[in-house]
This record gives C-alpha cells, sequence and structure tokens, in this order.
C-alpha cells in the first residue's frame, strides 16, 4: 500500500517495469496544473489507500506523473460532496450559472497551451491536434454557458377554467460522468457544460489513461471560482475502475450516468442502472461505413478520408471504419488514398512539431490492432500501404495502413478498428451499399460522398445512423447534436439537445383559480 502502482497492461496480466522521468509538471509552464490528487469538494486529496498509479506517455513509455488509485469508498465520497452542492447550485439562476461557465471558459481558454501539452504527454496525440481538441472542448464550455440561459419550460392551455398547466425544467442532481481517453478534454466538457448549465453537480472518472487532463480541468474550474463540490474528479486505475462504476449505478445519490466508452462498458452500465431507473446518456462504439459513390468529387473524398480515418490515430468513435467505393471509381481511389497517407501521415512524438500521427494509447490497444490486420491478411485481403507496428519509432507505434478486397468474414469489418487502418470495399450500387452499411449493430456516425442531389438526400435518410456527414469527414462541433441510434447509445450531447441528459420536466398544475 502507498506504493505507486504501475496499472497500465494490468488488466491483460502484464505489469511493466516503468522509467521514471521528469515529471510532466517541470515541462508545462504553468505547474500549477499538473496534479497528482484527486480533485473532491474543493480539496485535493488522494486516496483513502494511500495508492497510486503512473500516468504513462504512450509514446515512449515513460511515466510522467502519478496520481490516486481510487476506489468505490472514495468515489461516494465524492458522490456525498456532489450531492450536497447540488442543493445549493440547483437554486443558482440560470445566469448566475452562465457567468460561472463563461469564467471557467476564460481560464481554460487562457491556458490553452499548456492543456495541448498535457493531452499530448498523456495521450500521444501530436500537439497541434491536442491543441484542436482543446479548442473543442472548451467551445463546450462557452456554448452550455450561453445555453444555460435558454432552458424553458411551457405553459399549456389547459382544458378546464379552473386550471393552469405549466411545465417546469428541474435540474436530474447529481450526475456520475466516465470519460474516455481518445479526448481527454472534450468529452469531459461536453458533458460537464450540459450538466452544470442545466444546474445538476457532477462526479467525473476520468479513463485511467488519461486522468492529468481532468485534473487540469479540475484546477482551473477552482481557480476560476466554480463553488466546492460541483465538479469533482476521482481517479482510478483500472483496477478500481468496474466497482466504481458499479457504485455510480448503485448510489441512491447518483441521479444519472453519462458515459463515453466501449458498448461493451456501455451495456454493462445499462444494466446496472435498471435496478435505480437512473438517467442513463451513452455515446459507444460506432462502425462508420464512408460510402464514395462513382460521381463524387475524388479529391475531397480523399481528403475526407483522411481527416475522418485518421483523426487521432483511427482512435475516434466517429473513424470512418468501412471504405465502401463505388467500382468504378475504386483503384483510382485506392491509388489516389494511398499517395495522400503516405504524404500527409507522418508518424512520431506528438511533441516533435513535426509529426502528424502519435501511438495508440497502451500495449493492449496496439495488440489488438495488430491482431485485427493479420486477421484480415489471413482471410484474402490486400496490403496495399503500411500493415505492421512501426517498432522503429516506438512500441505502440503501427504504420498507416491501407487494406484492399476487405469483406465481412473480417475483423476489420465488424469491429470498430480504433487504430490507423483504412480498409475498402467495393460496391456495385446504391442499394447494395445501403445494404452493406446499414449490416451492423452499430449506428453512430456515416459519411458518404456523392455530387447526385437526389441520391443525397435518399442516402443521408436511409443510413442508420445519428450522424451524417455529407462531403464532408468531420462533422464534430458544440453546437452539432453528437449520438447514435442501435448499439452506438442513448441520448445526444452537445447542441441543446445535451441539456435535455440533464434535466426533467416537471409539470405543475394549479388549481381552483
Ligand atoms: C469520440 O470519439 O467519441 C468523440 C469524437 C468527437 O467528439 O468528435
Amino acid at each position: 500500500m502507498g506504493l505507486m502502482r504501475q496499472v497500465l497492461g494490468e488488466s491483460f496480466g502484464l505489469f511493466r517495469q516503468v522509467k521514471l522521468s521528469r515529471p510532466l509538471g517541470m515541462r508545462v509552464r504553468n505547474a500549477s496544473l499538473v496534479r497528482s490528487k484527486a480533485f473532491v469538494n474543493g480539496i485535493w486529496k488522494g486516496a483513502a489507500s494511500g495508492e497510486e498509479f503512473a500516468v504513462i506517455n504512450p509514446a515512449d513509455g515513460e511515466a510522467i506523473g502519478s496520481v490516486p488509485n481510487m476506489n468505490e469508498n472514495d468515489a461516494l465520497e465524492a458522490v456525498g460532496a456532489a450531492y450536497d452542492s447540488f442543493l445549493q447550485w440547483q437554486e443558482t439562476t440560470a445566469k448566475e450559472r452562465s457567468h460561472h461557465l463563461r469564467k471557467w471558459f476564460d481560464v481554460l481558454q487562457k491556458n490553452q497551451d499548456e492543456l495541448a501539452k498535457i493531452i499530448t504527454a498523456e495521450s500521444g496525440k501530436p500537439l497541434k491536434e491536442a491543441a484542436g481538441e482543446v479548442a473543442y472542448g472548451n467551445s463546450f464550455i462557452e456554448w452550455f454557458s450561453e445555453e444555460a440561459r435558454r432552458i424553458h419550460g411551457e405553459v399549456i392551455d389547459s382544458p378546464i377554467k379552473s386550471k393552469e398547466m405549466i411545465f417546469i425544467r428541474r435540474p436530474i442532481g447529481v450526475t456520475a460522468l466516465i470519460t474516455p481517453w481518445n479526448f481527454p478534454i472534450a468529452m469531459i466538457t461536453r458533458k460537464a457544460g450540459a450538466a452544470l448549465a442545466a444546474g445538476c453537480t457532477c462526479v467525473v472518472k476520468p479513463a485511467e489513461d488519461t486522468p492529468l487532463t481532468a485534473l487540469a480541468l479540475a484546477a482551473l474550474a477552482e481557480e476560476s471560482g466554480l463553488p466546492a463540490g460541483v465538479f469533482n474528479v476521482v481517479t482510478s486505475g483500472r483496477d478500481n475502475a468496474p466497482l466504481i462504476g458499479k457504485s455510480f449505478c448503485e448510489s441512491p445519490l447518483v441521479a444519472g450516468i453519462s458515459f463515453t466508452g466501449s458498448t461493451e462498458v456501455g451495456k454493462l452500465l445499462y444494466k446496472m442502472c435498471a435496478k435505480g431507473v437512473k438517467r442513463l446518456s451513452l455515446e459507444l462504439g460506432g462502425n462508420a461505413p464512408f460510402i464514395v459513390f462513382k460521381n463524387a468529387d475524388i479529391g475531397k473524398a480523399v481528403q475526407g478520408a483522411i481527416a475522418s480515418k485518421f483523426r487521432n490515430c483511427g482512435q475516434t468513435c466517429v473513424s470512418a471504419n468501412r471504405l465502401f467505393v463505388e467500382e468504378e471509381m475504386y483503384d483510382e481511389f485506392a491509388g489516389k488514398f494511398k499517395e495522400a497517407m503516405k504524404a500527409q501521415l507522418i508518424l512520431g512524438n506528438g511533441g516533435d512539431g513535426v509529426s502528424t500521427m502519435g501511438p495508440l494509447i497502451n500495449d493492449a490497444q496496439t495488440k489488438k490492432v495488430d491482431g485485427i490486420v493479420q486477421d484480415a491478411v489471413k482471410k484474402g485481403a490486400r496490403i496495399l500501404l503500411g500493415g505492421k507496428k512501426a517498432s522503429s519509432v516506438g512500441d505502440r507505434f503501427f504504420e498507416p495502413t491501407l487494406i484492399a478486397d476487405v469483406d465481412p468474414r473480417m475483423l476489420c469489418y465488424n469491429e470498430e478498428i480504433f487504430g490507423p487502418i483504412a480498409v475498402l470495399i467495393k460496391f456495385k450500387n446504391e442499394e447494395e451499399v445501403l445494404r452493406l452499411a446499414n449490416h451492423t449493430k452499430r449506428g453512430l456516425a456515416g459519411y458518404f460522398f456523392s455530387n447526385d442531389i437526389a441520391q443525397i438526400w435518399r442516402v443521408a435518410k436511409k443510413l442508420e445512423v445519428g450522424m451524417v456527414g455529407i462531403n464532408e469527414g468531420i462533422i464534430s462541433s458544440a453546437e452539432a447534436a453528437f449520438g447514435g441510434i442501435k448499439e452506438s447509445g442513448l441520448g445526444r450531447e452537445g447542441s441543446h439537445y445535451g441539456i435535455e441528459e440533464f434535466t426533467y420536466i416537471k409539470y405543475l398544475c394549479f388549481g381552483n383559480l
């Protein structure tokens, strides 16, 4: 106990020795952003057990810091604090909450560069991409500072003269926000911005791989004057994460859970939430079709595919997972796409200012991606580019890979790849591609490139997904309603709909008037 625990890979039976290096705090100008304690009720604190775990830079395997390995009791203490704070926070006016969020946004903006460095260090994404994520992440706090003032009720015409009927919106209460490592800031702000704007308080449980960004967010929340207990962050390693999730689902003080992550974990949370009939918002895995019709602008389609497929090294839920290309255009698209990949994707340590693609997040993910490529080759697919680990760059780097002649028997066709692997599938006509694209349990995002307006409207309506990029590979923004259908999730984040996950409608009936 009290010893620093290296939990990376622990769940796969690996217990790797890590090189200790200069801690990240020494490399970030505003060192107060790099925290080694969790943030509960406005206090920086360790796990009651004293346990910690190391945070690893996936680009070089160096330990860049350590944070508390909290357990379910620590998490429930945070829930209790969030509940006490909720009793006051729900009484604030929309204007007050809006001002609080705006102040948080302002300090987040002031610290953009530092936040980007932290993201690069713990997630491996190149600095420029990390800076883009910070701008994206911060924009949710700005957006919801504005939406806070637009949460309205309704007055309904009563059928009875002596009665008046009103609907008001109320915050649901304490929310537990369980967030992933692929967008260490944006997946927190997209949830927390909406929750706080609605009048809820929250306990954030960031992913084990990227807790430092979450703690930096907490440090800036504190600096901005957000009241204690409104925004809490509990950190834990993989070993404690399942019990923390369970305790959130079972605590009577938690009103709702918002989770972004794998479909498997999402289903578990769904099941566990049934007991307490909790509000649940799930943003789960995708298997996005990316369709190029023969009449498309091929240059735009290639660029759209590069942007969608290789954003964050392919570790994005909305990433193009299956690239369907109409047969007349297949060879030309494959050739141009391969050249664009070679020219634009430079693997390397994200902090070097040159590389455009970083490592995979950890050893388990690297192994999974490697297995997916090998499976495709074994079943007859053709590697057009890459195809193996880029060990000369680092242990967790994978070559940008292009695979042709993929078919539905292959893992890469059915599973969310979450890596820099683009897979090409030839199709004959619109009817066939819609059938193939929709033949999946997932339904998060879909993309297609076409210049035929009638086809655009038909395909946009028929794709079984929650979000569609039409002649566009990047669809995310604070204003957008982000979310899926089928096994890709429940609810919407961002946009004005994001607020709905954190409010309920209360019906007031005034009688004997
Ligand atoms: C995700 O991968 O879940 C998030 C991507 C985005 O917000 O654009």
